[in-house]
C-alpha cells in the first residue's frame, strides 16, 4: 500500500491559525505585538525567497516583522553592529539571521552575538547548551517542525530507531538531540549518518524513522527504506527548474508507511515553529521586564 502523505502544509496551517489566536489574546492582554527581526546580507536569491516567506508568514499571524538588509560586501564587525543594536532595542523580540552568510563573514561569531532570550533559531551556545542538556529554552525550528509532524500524523517515535542523514548544526545535530530527550516525541534510538559513514544504506534499511537532511537531490533511493519505515525529507535542492528534495519520492513512497513532499512537506513547519518561538521570546523578554531588574 502506498505511504500516507504527510500533508506539511495544511498542518502548519492548523498550527499557524492556533499560534494567530494566542499572539491576538497576548497583545490584546499586553498591548505588545511580537516583533522579528530579520537580517539578511547580500544577495542570494533563494535567501530572499526564505525570508520574504518569513515575514509574510508573520504578519498573517500577527507578529510584526521588521527587515534588515545589508550589502554583500558587509564586513563581520557591521554585521556585529546591527545584532548589537537589535539586541538593544526593547521592541525586537526574536532576531532572525538569514543563513548563509558571505563567505567573508565569521558566521560563528555573529550567532554568539545574538542575545540568547532573542535567538529564535536556537542557534545560541547557550540554547545548543540547554538543548543538549535535556532543558531546551528554544525549540530548533526544522526539529521541532518534525516532530510537531509526527505528532499530528500520530507516529510515535518512543523505541524506534531513528536514523538522521546530516550532521549539519541546523537539522541533523539538534534533530538527534531532540528524538534523543526523554518524553513523548523523544525517547528513540538515534543513528547519525554523515559523508564519512561507510555503508549508509545498511544502516538506513533499519530505520523506522528515517530523516534526509544532506542537501543531496534523491539521495535517498528505495532500496535504502525498509518497507513500512516513516520518511521525512527535508532537503530542498532545484534540479531543472524544479524543488525536489533528498529523497527518491515517486519510488520510496511505494514502500514507506508515511512520507513528507517536497515541497509542501518539513518547509511549512519550519516557518511555523519559528512564529511559535517569536510569540515565545515575546513573552520570555516581557515576563523579565515585567519582573524588574535583578
Ligand atoms: N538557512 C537555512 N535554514 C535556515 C534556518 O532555519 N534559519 C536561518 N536563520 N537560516 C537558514
Amino acid at each position: 500500500m502506498p505511504a500516507q502523505i504527510i500533508d506539511g502544509k495544511r498542518i502548519a496551517q492548523q498550527c499557524r491559525q492556533r499560534i494567530a489566536e494566542r499572539v491576538a489574546r497576548w497583545t490584546a492582554e499586553t498591548s505588545v505585538r511580537p516583533h522579528l527581526a530579520a537580517v539578511l546580507v547580500g544577495d542570494d536569491p533563494a535567501s530572499a525567497v526564505y525570508v520574504r516567506n518569513k515575514r509574510r508568514a508573520c504578519e498573517q499571524v500577527g507578529i510584526r516583522s521588521s527587515l534588515h538588509s545589508l550589502d554583500a560586501a558587509t564586513t563581520t564587525e557591521r554585521l556585529l553592529e546591527l545584532i548589537d543594536r537589535l539586541n538593544a532595542d526593547a521592541d525586537v523580540h526574536g532576531i532572525l539571521v538569514q543563513l548563509p552568510l558571505p563567505s567573508q563573514i565569521d558566521t560563528q561569531r555573529v550567532l554568539d552575538a545574538v542575545h540568547p532570550l532573542k535567538d529564535v533559531d536556537a542557534f545560541h551556545p547557550e540554547n545548543v547548551g540547554l538543548l543538549a542538556q535535556g532543558r531546551p529554552r528554544y525549540l530548533p525550528c526544522t526539529p521541532h517542525g518534525i516532530l510537531q509532524l509526527l505528532r499530528h500524523c500520530e507516529l510515535p517515535t518512543a523505541g524506534r530507531h531513528a536514523v538522521i542523514l546530516g550532521r549539519s548544526d541546523i537539522v541533523g545535530k539538534p534533530a538527534a538531540l531532540l528524538l534523543l530527550q526523554k518524553g513523548e516525541f523523544g525517547d528513540a534510538t538515534v543513528t547519525v549518518c554523515h559523508s564519512r559513514t561507510r555503508d549508509v544504506a545498511t544502516i538506513t534499511r533499519q530505520a523506522d524513522l528515517l530523516i534526509a537532511a544532506i542537501g543531496r537531490p534523491r539521495f535517498v533511493t528505495v532500496e535504502m527504506v525498509r518497507p513500512g519505515a516513516v520518511v521525512i525529507d527535508v532537503g530542498i535542492n532545484r534540479v531543472d527548474g524544479q524543488l525536489v528534495g533528498d529523497v527518491d519520492f515517486e519510488a520510496v513512497r511505494e514502500v514507506a508507511s508515511a512520507i513528507t513532499p517536497v515541497p509542501g512537506g518539513v518547509g511549512p513547519m519550519t516557518v511555523t515553529m519559528l512564529l511559535h518561538n517569536t510569540l515565545q521570546a515575546a513573552q520570555t523578554l516581557a515576563g523579565q521586564r515585567t519582573a524588574g531588574p535583578p
